[in-house]
């Protein structure tokens, strides 16, 4: 392997500033409503702010304070109110939670005690320890919940609380629409990868057949002739699960998007737009990606061919971190870290474009793939079972690439996500693929 793994100070560096920029990201949303829209339930699929805002202090306090430092706990009472397993998110509005001030005032307090921490912890010595992944996965748990928080955000009534510049325009994608992953072996999930999460783990070698990408996500133009060619209407295209679903709830268009005298609209973080068609398609759930796929005579990719569009360089015969190589996302590579409040236009970021071309694998929309969330051969649960263990098997879908509301430390080429197949208010997308000999 080559030199990839930075030094410990370098380690200690990069966990001090996605401490503080996780903590940057929280402040600003929660400081962008007022206190009722902080304790509201927006929608019962998400928490209030101010659980998120607790949860992520007890989560820091438990891991940094506790376990790596050996702390007393500092409210051991409020340890259950913020256990997310004991309490289902439609229950969390009526529990006793801290107030925003003190819930505030909790995250600030173990937050300066874990500075504190990480300025001597060891490096070594334990695997929690150990290039600093507890820090790591700690800064990465704070930016989850700060993805999760602007899923609040965009569920929520009212006008517009957050603002960030558009992406730039790009002209119109010209490259070829799919290119061809060559088959064989490819090493996929990683063993080296300092703060790689427990399910990213073991480095396995996977056969794959070769089989045709899309070089970009599929736009709103191209969901839009799904949509307009009758295809909520047709159960040709849909799973008999799917079917059902979508009959049963009456969806006819991905979330927030409404037909108004002729023209698509949709709402996004309080305004209400014209959707942009050479954008990716937002809002979609796994049944919708899977049936647009089947309607374009097309599949979704499997989990392993995704990665290996994402990694895998043909040239050097090996899969690396990124699609653009082994360097850390810029932003010339990608749509990360909510410096944008929406995907960018298909076609963007040349930069950031795989050896094969294919483009915005990393960024814009997590994309769904065919495959369940199961367990790596030679998987093992670390720190704690709860992080994915519990959720492997049937239920959950795969999701890749991150979206543009992921901080470039909780998103790789190797990192997994996971959801419920009807679950849409995540910043989901997807691209399609096809067998070589189809
Ligand atoms: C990996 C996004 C599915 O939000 O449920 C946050 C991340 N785990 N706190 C989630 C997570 C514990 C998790 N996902
Ligand atoms: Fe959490």
């Amino acid at each position: 392997m080559t030199d990839l793994a930075p030094g410990t100070e370098t380690l200690r560096e990069r966990a001090v500033t996605s401490l503080v920029t996780a903590r940057d990201r929280t402040t600003l949303l929660t400081e962008c409503v007022d206190e009722p829209d902080l304790t509201a339930q927006h929608s019962p699929l998400m928490s209030p702010l101010v659980w998120d805002l607790a949860h992520i202090g007890n989560q820091e306090e438990q891991w940094l304070l506790r376990a790596v430092a050996g702390q007393e706990a500092l409210r051991p009472e409020i340890d259950s109110l913020y256990d997310a397993f004991e309490h289902p998110r439609a229950e969390r509005p009526r529990l006793p939670l801290l107030p925003p001030d003190e819930a505030r005032r909790y995250a600030a307090e173990v937050r300066g005690r874990a500075l504190d921490v990480l300025e001597s912890a060891a490096f070594d010595g334990t695997r929690l320890t150990e290039a600093g992944f507890a820090f790591g996965m700690i800064a990465q748990h704070e930016q989850q919940h700060d993805e999760t928080m602007l899923i609040t955000h965009q569920l929520r009534k009212g006008p517009q609380a957050l603002t960030a510049p558009d992406p730039d325009p790009v002209p119109l994608f010209a490259g070829p629409s799919e290119v061809l992953v060559p088959g064989g072996p490819f090493t996929m999930g990683t063993s080296t990868e300092p703060w790689a999460l427990d399910n990213e783990r073991p480095a396995h070698v996977r056969e794959v057949a070769p089989f045709w990408i899309d070089t970009t996500p599929v736009t709103n133009a191209a969901y839009l002739a799904f949509v307009e060619d009758g295809g909520y209407r047709d159960p040709r295209w849909w799973t008999p699960e799917g079917w059902a679903h979508i009959r049963r709830n009456s969806i006819t268009a991905p979330l927030f998007w409404r037909l108004d005298g002729g023209q698509w609209l949709r709402r996004r973080f309080g305004l209400t737009e014209v959707v942009p068609p050479d954008e990716p398609v937002l809002h979609v759930c796994w049944y919708e990606a899977d049936a647009y796929a089947r309607w374009a005579g097309r599949r979704l990719p499997t989990e392993a061919e995704w990665e290996k569009a994402a990694r895998y360089d043909p040239a050097g015969d090996r899969s690396m971190r990124y699609p653009w190589g082994d360097a850390d996302p810029g932003p010339e590579h990608a749509n990360l870290g909510q410096r944008h409040l929406r995907p960018a236009p298909a076609g963007s970021y040349p930069a950031g474009a795989s050896p094969l071309g294919v483009r915005q694998l990393i960024g814009d929309v997590w994309e769904w793939t065919a495959s369940d969330f199961l367990p790596y051969p030679g998987f093992q649960a670390f720190p704690y079972r709860e992080y994915s263990e519990v959720f492997f098997g049937s239920d959950y879908k795969v999701l890749r690439g991150g979206s543009f509301a992921v901080d470039p430390v909780a998103c790789r080429g190797t990192f997994r996500n996971w959801d419920y197949p009807i679950r849409r208010q995540i910043f989901s997308g997807f691209r399609t693929a096809r067998s070589e000999d189809v």
